[in-house]
């Protein structure tokens, strides 16, 4: 039998210690616990150590003669989610002291059991010093990294504070329906039946809120292809793209294919998803296969049309484009661990590049959907305002989404403003 301190540790470890993906890393553990129990542990103990790393890292080493964060990594990790539990996810004490001495010996790590309990009685003694002092400095009382707390209060000073505490709190999965499949009110049908507690986002049509965490794959329809898990802010990309049928639409960054597959739902477009990353193309056609949709799905670099455009027109481009990932902290807490200062500058400039690669790809009349999930000025309306400043032709279109504001010639949706992930949405139509 696993023990499912010891897995979270070890995954932990990976995650905030050796640059593994938590969700990458997360998915292939999941698979050595039968008991579902067992897995949202898991998944509770990983995501919360993510998001806590930044507080109760430095705090393990204070209680520590030697750190050990390189020689036992996963030791390391299993005081900070002993940390966690106890102040986080409200673990009662001997349980969660307990189960952590017990892990040292599942890590067959037995001889720092009497150490594991020192360290977690000691916490549990001086806490209430102990916290104090963490939240006397803004890394440790947010547990963000000081370079993205200076640029969210650089960019957003009046929304810092909510900025920071959407992004610590855990928020359960959006579903978005197959409407090709099913009707709204027939999925809160079956997920009333099989006891989900959800409702109908109020302002997003095909957007299915849930009450609390859960294993998606296992809710009614979602193997049928009626669910697909994803945000409401991603929801609003098909709505921008003004979809009708026979359209020619690219999506130029598809994977894993969530906006590309609601567009399919939503119209009979003639769709091409283009992927860089051959890995995560498969996870396109997988996604097509599951809701019953089919487009075009090519592995290429959308900064480098050539070898795979046709030289025909699209008449709508979407570029859902990478970048920090700083609107989704929430649903992915290991970004605050994995970025850095310097990759913002490089995020822009890839923005820009592929704008301005797949600009002339795009039809007289045509329009054109830049997004992001970041929430940063540098890579949303910098990028945008830079590229309309640059070409003529490309003509601002305005809008008003369910939440946020304007943002130079964009809109910007900030994390759990109106309930929704971070967003920034441009849309571009261009002049005869
Ligand atoms: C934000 S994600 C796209 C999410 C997707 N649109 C969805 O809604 O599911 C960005 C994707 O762009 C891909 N990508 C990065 N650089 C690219 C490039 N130069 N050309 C094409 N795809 C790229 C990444 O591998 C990643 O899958």
């Amino acid at each position: 039998m696993t023990d499912t301190r010891a897995l979270a540790a070890t995954v932990l470890a990976d995650v905030a210690l050796a640059g593994a993906s938590l969700r990458e890393r997360l998915q292939p553990a999941q698979a050595r616990l039968a008991d579902p129990r067992d897995r949202a542990l898991l998944t509770a103990l990983v995501s919360e150590g993510a998001r806590w790393w930044l507080r109760f890292d430095p705090a393990l080493d204070t209680l520590l003669q030697k750190p050990l964060r390189t020689r036992e990594p996963a030791l390391h990790a299993l005081l900070v989610l002993g940390l966690v539990q106890l102040e986080v996810l409200k673990v009662p004490p001997h349980a969660a002291v307990a189960a952590s001495v017990d892990a040292t010996r599942a890590l067959e790590r037995g001889g720092f059991a009497k150490l594991a309990n020192a360290i977690l009685r000691r916490w549990l003694r001086e806490r209430d010093v102990r916290n104090a002092q963490l939240d006397r400095d803004a890394v440790t009382r947010t547990a963000h990294p000081r370079w993205l707390l200076d640029l969210l209060a650089h960019d957003w000073p009046g929304c810092f504070d909510a900025i920071l505490a959407a992004n610590n709190a855990p928020m359960p999965p959006m579903l978005r329906v197959n409407t090709r499949r099913t009707r709204r009110a027939e999925a809160l049908g079956a997920l009333a039946q099989a006891g989900v507690e959800a409702a109908a986002h109020p302002d997003l049509p095909d957007a299915i809120t849930l009450a609390a965490n859960t294993d998606v794959t296992r809710l009614p329809g979602f193997a049928a292809g009626h669910l697909s898990v994803q945000d409401g802010a991603a929801q609003c990309a098909a709505g921008l793209l003004d979809l009708g049928a026979g359209l020619r639409v690219l999506d130029a960054c598809a994977a894993p294919g969530g906006k590309a597959c609601h567009a399919l739902e939503r119209a009979n477009v003639d769709l091409l998803a283009l992927e860089l990353d051959a890995r995560r193309a498969h996870a396109v056609t997988a996604n097509l296969a599951r809701l019953g949709l089919s487009c075009r799905v090519a592995t290429g670099d959308a900064g480098d049309p050539a070898p795979w455009w046709d030289g025909r027109p699209f008449d709508r481009i979407l570029l859902d484009a990478p970048c920090s990932a700083t609107g989704v902290i929430r649903r992915h807490p290991d970004i605050k661990l994995h970025r850095r200062r310097d990759d913002i500058a490089a995020m822009a400039r890839g923005q820009s590049r592929l704008l301005s690669a797949l600009w002339p790809l795009l039809a007289a009349g045509g329009t054109l959907v830049y997004a992001t999930c970041s929430v940063l000025r540098a890579e949303n309306e910098c990028v945008i305002d830079a590229f309309i400043g640059a070409h003529g032709a490309a003509q601002p279109h305005a809008f008003e989404l369910p939440a946020g504001r304007r943002a130079g010639a964009g809109w910007q949706i900030l994390p759990g403003e109106g309930g929704l992930d971070g967003m920034f949405y441009a849309v571009l139509k261009k002049s005869a």
